[in-house]
C-alpha cells in the first residue's frame, strides 16, 4: 500500500467527486477494444474507494454514468451496466465490512431493472453505515437534477406550500438529489479535459477543482494522494480576501 504524505484532518477534502475520464483513450493507446478501458477502469474505483475510506473522506462522489452516456453505441453501454451490477455484486460485501454506505445520484427509473434491483438492495442493506458515503451518480446530468428541483419548487408554490419569496440557496439545495450531503470540496477530472460535462453544477460552486492527464485505469492510490496533497496545499477564500481568510483561520503553527 502507498503511505500518503501526511495531511492534516483539516486539509483532508469532505467530499471529493471525480470524472472518471479516459477509459476509452487508454484503451486506444494500448489498440484493445474501449470495454477494456472500462473493466480496468473499475480496478480503479475499487482501489479509490478502499483509499478514501482509508485516509478519512466522508462522501465519494463518482460520475459512473452521464445522462449523455445514453447515447454511445448500444454494446458499449451494455458492457458498462454489465460492469456495475458484477461491482455491487462483488463489492456489496466490501461496502459492509468498511462501514461504507451507496447512495446514488441521477436519473435510477431510466437503468435496466436488474441494476436497478442490486442497486435497491445495496443501499438498503448499507443505508445505517457511517464510515463514508459512496455516491454513483448513475443516468446523471446537472442540469436534468436542477429541472427536476425547479419544478419540485414550483410545484410546491403552486398549491399554496412556498412562498416563491421564500425560495433561497438552501431551499434549492434541499431539492437536489443530493440534498443532505455536503458540497464537493474537490472536483477531480482525470484525462486531461477542463470542463464539467454536466456534473455537479450547483454544488460545485466553490470546489477546487484538480485536473490530470492521467487516464482513468491509471489513476490509482498514488494520483490520488497527488490530488488530495495539491488540495491541502490551496487557500479557498469562498469570496474573502486571502488576508480576511487568514484572520478567520488564525495564524498557522
Ligand atoms: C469515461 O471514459 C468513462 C465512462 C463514461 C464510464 C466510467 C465507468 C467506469 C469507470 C466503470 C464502471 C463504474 C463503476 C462505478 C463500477 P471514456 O469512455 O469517455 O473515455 P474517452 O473519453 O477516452 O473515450
Amino acid at each position: 500500500m502507498n503511505t500518503p504524505a501526511v495531511i492534516p484532518a483539516d486539509r483532508l477534502p469532505a467530499h471529493v467527486a471525480i470524472i472518471m475520464d479516459g477509459n476509452g483513450r487508454w484503451a486506444r493507446r494500448r489498440r484493445l477494444p474501449r470495454t477494456m478501458g472500462h473493466k480496468v477502469g473499475v480496478e480503479s474505483v475499487q482501489t479509490i474507494v478502499r483509499a478514501a475510506r482509508e485516509i478519512g473522506v466522508k462522501v465519494l462522489t463518482l460520475y459512473a454514468f452521464s445522462t449523455e452516456n445514453w447515447q454511445r453505441p448500444a454494446t458499449e453501454v451494455t458492457t458498462l451496466m454489465g460492469l456495475l451490477k458484477r461491482y455491487l455484486e462483488k463489492e456489496l460485501d466490501t461496502m459492509l465490512a468498511n462501514d461504507i454506505r451507496l447512495m446514488t445520484i441521477g436519473q435510477r427509473h431510466r437503468l435496466p431493472a436488474e441494476v436497478r434491483g442490486i442497486l435497491d438492495a445495496a443501499m438498503e442493506r448499507t443505508a445505517e453505515n457511517k464510515g463514508m458515503v459512496l455516491n454513483l451518480a448513475l443516468s446523471y446530468g446537472s442540469r436534468a437534477e436542477i429541472t427536476g428541483a425547479v419544478r419540485a419548487i414550483a410545484e410546491k408554490c403552486r398549491r399554496g406550500e412556498l412562498d416563491p419569496a421564500a425560495i433561497d440557496d438552501a431551499c434549492i439545495t434541499s431539492h437536489l438529489q443530493t440534498a443532505g450531503l455536503p458540497d464537493p470540496d474537490l472536483i477531480i477530472r482525470t484525462s486531461g479535459e477542463s470542463r464539467l460535462s454536466n456534473f455537479l453544477m450547483w454544488q460545485a460552486a466553490y470546489a477546487e477543482i484538480y485536473i490530470t492527464k492521467t487516464h482513468w485505469p491509471d489513476f490509482r492510490e498514488q494520483q490520488f494522494h497527488q490530488a488530495l496533497a495539491s488540495y491541502a496545499g490551496r487557500e479557498r477564500r469562498f469570496g474573502k480576501t486571502g488576508e480576511q481568510v487568514r484572520a478567520d483561520t488564525g495564524p498557522t503553527p
